[in-house]
């Protein structure tokens, strides 16, 4: 059975594109999007992909990925700095949760330090642009044992 990996982005980054293009770039959301698919099927994975600017709709995504799902990338965007009802469902998951962000929020303002979500993920990436999607796909296609005969 081909691993599904789910692609979860929280709020603002459905404005991709036009928000602050020189701290995260001009490809848009869609165009995101297609590239994760096109990386997830290069690393023997399906993958889908959803975006919401909502807390309590990125928990109920959360709940279904982990009933869904055999691997989560979020970009949990502003939440990743304040909401415990995302920490508490991605704690939860029982999933493998692979934590991305297209900038390094460490090396930016001091209250994106707060990180309320390392240390219930599985592995993070920051700070490559869309790159980070893609070295989250691949490294959990790999953790998946995408392509392998376990899979
Ligand atoms: C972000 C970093 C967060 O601090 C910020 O709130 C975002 C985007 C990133 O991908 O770099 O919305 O998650």
């Amino acid at each position: 059975m081909t691993p599904l990996i789910q692609i979860l982005d929280g709020p603002n980054l459905g404005r991709l594109g036009k928000r602050e293009p020189a701290l995260y770039g001009t490809t848009t959301w869609d165009e995101l999007a297609a590239a994760c698919r096109a990386w997830a099927q290069a690393a023997g994975c399906r993958c889908e992909c959803r975006q919401t600017d909502a807390e309590g709709e990125l928990v109920g995504l959360i709940h279904a990925a982990s009933d869904g799902a055999d691997g989560l990338v979020l970009n949990a965007a502003a939440y990743t700095h304040t909401s415990v009802a995302v920490r508490d469902a991605v704690a939860a998951a029982g999933i493998p949760v692979v934590e991305v962000h297209l900038t390094n929020p460490a090396a930016r303002e001091d209250f994106r330090r707060t990180n309320l979500l390392e240390d219930v993920v599985t592995a993070r990436v920051a700070g490559f642009g869309t790159d980070s999607y893609r070295l989250a796909i691949t490294g959990l296609a790999a953790r998946l044992g995408a392509g392998s005969d376990e899979s």
